[in-house]
């Protein structure tokens, strides 16, 4: 679907867009019958609602946008709901007419943005959708969004669309596609000209570094690990900020094997990977005034005559050693090495990682917050901040020395998981114990938030695409502000 921006509506064909709170105006009170249409639906304009009427031969949508339309996501919610609304439903063309909401370019843009998010699918595997089925919108129509709004669009947010379309590629594609070879030859195809600078490890370049942590994980598969380093130079000199990203390509949980029942949905378990991958496609393409290192810690955690077993004892790349009690926590230990490579190599300031590590965040937030770690008080606010801007929203949990005690080993430095209780705090403080002296660092526990059962006004059913759009607004708040 391409998005455009017009200053009137368009000749032939479409279906027009009027939010609510503009219906009432002088250029779009005058469709016949829409008042009454729209008492009679019992539609009162909440945002996210839209009430469907027809006049004239054209399809009429009223999108709710409350009582503040310009606020908080109010504008992404707008642009999404119409498209929700006329992505399958016959219609080719849709103007969404912003005249009489004094809306700013950016608030314009936004439309867009919310427009062409929720149009995103992955119809790759469908080979027999019934034409009903397939979406035929093939244009959005931005009117009357006023002077700058379809530069802001470009420069802005269509990087950010292009950012979250690769991560939720990559998070649904299945695990006999997407793996950790194929995953560093999907990022690399899709950021060919952006800029970013490109390092892959592999095997042996990995056991040259003593990453005895993540290649222990990957040792029960014949897919071969891989460390990916991703590296945007926009901001000059100075230390960069580093992403982090854990990505298993597909979770069995290994030898510790995870139940058959919903293990499907392990092959999202790349999901912190694929933000990271995304953030940074995101902020190459809009050019962001920073210096980014995106690591993505890429393996598949499967059972096999050359797994790691429960109770082996493992060397990270920082020396300290890790009996792994359980090889279904995997994800920190291959955080653990990515963590230290990106710091011994890149000496960054702040270190941001981001994990579907645990199923324990699900039970303490359900699907609504991500879990947000941090020894920075600074850096937690501004994340937060980050969060609520963006709509990737973030719930700080507590990270304190009684609950590094419990991953304590009797035979190594430590162990891979605690008790039951509070297991995101101590998967949390497991890998705090390879964040090096000053070093400012968010842990970021995703595992609610990367797939999701119910469609919203700017995602389907699937793959949300979470944590780019965070990344993102964090890099223009607090490191190009
Ligand atoms: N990838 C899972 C966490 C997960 C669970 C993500 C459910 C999304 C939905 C992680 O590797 C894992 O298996 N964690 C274990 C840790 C346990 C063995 C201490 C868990 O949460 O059960
Ligand atoms: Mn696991
Ligand atoms: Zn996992």
């Amino acid at each position: 679907m391409q998005v455009r921006f017009a200053d009137r509506l368009p000749d032939g064909n479409f279906a027009l867009v009027i939010p609510a709170a503009a219906a009432d105006s002088d250029s779009t009170g005058t469709v016949a019958g829409l008042r009454d249409a729209l008492t009679r639906q019992r539609f009162e304009g909440d945002a996210g609602s839209a009430a469907e009427h027809f006049a004239d031969g054209r399809r009429v949508l009223v999108v709710g946008t409350g009582k503040s339309p310009a606020e908080k996501d109010g504008p992404e919610k707008l642009g999404g709901t119409a498209v929700a609304r006329l992505l399958t439903s016959g219609e080719t063309s849709a103007a969404i007419d912003l005249g009489g909401l004094n809306f700013d370019a950016d608030t314009a843009a936004r439309v867009a943005l919310g427009a062409a998010l929720r149009a995103w699918r992955y119809d790759r595997y469908r080979t027999k959708l019934k034409d009903k089925q397939k979406p035929t919108l093939n244009e959005i129509v931005i009117v009357g969004g006023g002077p700058g709004a379809e530069d802001r669009y470009r420069q802005r947010w269509e990087p950010v669309v292009e950012g979250v379309s690769l991560t939720r590629e990559l998070v649904t594609e299945p695990a006999n596609i997407i793996y950790p070879e194929t995953f560093v030859e999907r990022v690399r195809k899709s950021l060919e000209g952006t800029g970013v600078e490109i390092e892959v490890l592999d095997r042996s370049a990995m056991e040259k570094l003593g990453m005895g942590a993540l290649l222990g994980v990957a040792q029960g598969s014949v897919r071969e690990a891989r460390l990916l380093v991703l590296r945007w130079n926009g901001g000059g000199e100075g230390a960069p900020t580093a992403f982090v990203g854990k990505g298993v390509t597909f979770d069995t949980g290994g030898i510790s094997i995870k139940p058959a029942a919903g293990m499907e949905a392990m092959k999202w378990d790349m999901g912190g990977a694929g933000a990271v991958a995304g953030a940074l496609k995101a902020l190459a393409l809009r050019k962001a005034k920073a210096n980014i290192v995106g690591i993505c810690g890429l393996v598949e955690n499967m059972p096999g005559g050359n797994a790691q077993r429960p109770g082996d004892v493992v060397t990270t790349m920082s020396g300290q050693t890790v009996e792994v009690i359980n090889t279904d926590a995997e994800g920190r230990l291959v955080l653990a090495d990515a963590v230290c490579y990106v710091q011994r190599n890149y000496k960054p300031a702040t270190v941001i990682d981001l994990a579907t590590l645990t199923g324990a965040i699900l039970i303490s937030l359900g699907h609504e917050w991500a879990g947000l770690f941090s020894n920075n008080e600074d850096l937690a606010g501004k994340l937060t901040e980050a969060g609520k801007e963006s709509g990737d929203k973030l719930w700080r949990m507590p990270l304190a020395e009684p609950f590094d005690r419990l991953i304590d080993s009797p035979i190594a430095d430590m162990k891979n998981v605690g008790p039951r209780e509070g297991g995101s705090i101590t998967a949390a403080q497991f890998i705090q114990r390879f964040i090096e002296d000053g070093v400012r660092w968010a842990h970021i526990d995703m595992a609610g938030k990367a797939w999701s059962d119910k469609a919203s006004a700017t995602y389907q059913k699937g793959a949300t695409g979470f944590g780019v759009r965070l990344l993102d607004r964090y890099v223009e708040d607090v490191i190009e502000k």
